[in-house]
């Protein structure tokens, strides 16, 4: 069984699907067979991969089959990287209503086990990316029913702190509503972090103070680092991220053909893939 990485994060903008995209990248290289979810009707993540999200709408690669039950065959992006894209329709059929709406992603993935199924589409991967939509509907619950993992990325500014304690609060609720028993929480990741300023740096020291008590007050949710150690190292702020996103290539592939002086970015990318992995059981040792 493929292992599921929920990518998730309540507020808008702190930076899913960059590590979305840049993880894929990162593990797609490495020989995992991966798959990317897009599972937000805005389809960026979709467009970071060169695609146009609106010519898949109402064929097998729709997102949107999923809740009619229907089948939606991955797109193959290049070798080991598989897509399934977005659309603008996806929130909308999402919320339309249907009873266990936040079952069919999981179901999709991991088989029905209500029909004794024991076998999903996650069963032909090594790793499933989902990049979540933010807002707290059924889209987010849908991503952590269906995930085995999910890592959080923060801003470190006011609003997106407020944003981030959200997001758990949304979790644990999640957990307990859902019974998510083997649901763990991989880490943080600090996203378009400016260690320049004075406010990002402050805040960013606060949320490593206080989230660790905060996570361990909470007794069934399951961890996949001790509480002080659950921030992966941090993602500065480059202006590399948007040059690729503008030429819709993979963050590898557009440093090693455009910018090879930002090659310091893929060594911390590959560090921080070395530990994500590490988190999710998939290595046991790192070989360097
Ligand atoms: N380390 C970084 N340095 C500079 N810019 C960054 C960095 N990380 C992310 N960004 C930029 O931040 C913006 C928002 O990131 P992203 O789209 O990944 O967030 P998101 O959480 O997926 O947003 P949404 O909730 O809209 O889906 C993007 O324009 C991205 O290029
Ligand atoms: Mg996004």
């Amino acid at each position: 069984m493929g292992t599921i990485l929920g990518i998730i994060n309540t507020k808008g903008g702190v930076g899913k699907t960059t590590v979305s995209n840049a993880l894929a990248s990162e593990f797609s290289r490495r020989g995992l067979k991966t798959l990317v979810i897009d599972f937000d009707s805005q389809a960026s993540q979709t467009y970071l991969m060169g695609l146009n999200a609106n010519q898949y709408i109402g064929t097998e690669h729709d997102i949107s089959n999923i809740f009619e039950e229907k089948p939606v065959k991955p797109l193959k992006i290049k070798d080991n990287l598989y897509l399934i894209p977005s659309n603008k329709n996806l929130k909308e059929q999402a919320e339309s209503g249907k009873r266990g709406r936040e079952y069919y992603l999981r179901n999709f993935l991991k088989g029905d086990e209500f029909f004794g199924e024991t076998r999903g589409v996650a069963d032909e991967f090594d790793i499933v990316i989902i990049d979540s939509e933010g807002g707290g509907g059924t889209l987010e619950t849908s991503v952590e029913v269906a995930s085995d993992y999910v890592l959080i990325p923060i801003r470190p500014t006011l609003l997106d702190e407020t944003g981030t304690l959200l997001t758990i609060e949304t979790l644990i609720q999640n957990i307990k509503h859902f019974r998510l028993k083997d649901l763990s929480l991989l880490g943080f990741i600090a996203v378009d972090f400016d260690k320049r300023a004075k406010e990002p740096l402050e805040r960013y020291a606060d949320l490593k103070l206080s989230l660790p008590g905060l996570l361990r007050k909470v007794p069934f949710l399951k961890l996949s680092a001790p509480p002080e150690e659950i921030f992966l190292p941090e993602l500065y702020r480059r202006t590399v991220w948007a040059k690729a996103a503008a030429n819709q290539m993979l963050i590898h592939d557009y440093i090693e053909k455009y910018e090879t002086y930002s090659k310091d970015l893929l060594l911390l990318l590959k560090q921080i893939g070395d530990e994500v992995l590490k988190r999710a059981g998939l290595i046991q040792t790192i070989n360097n």
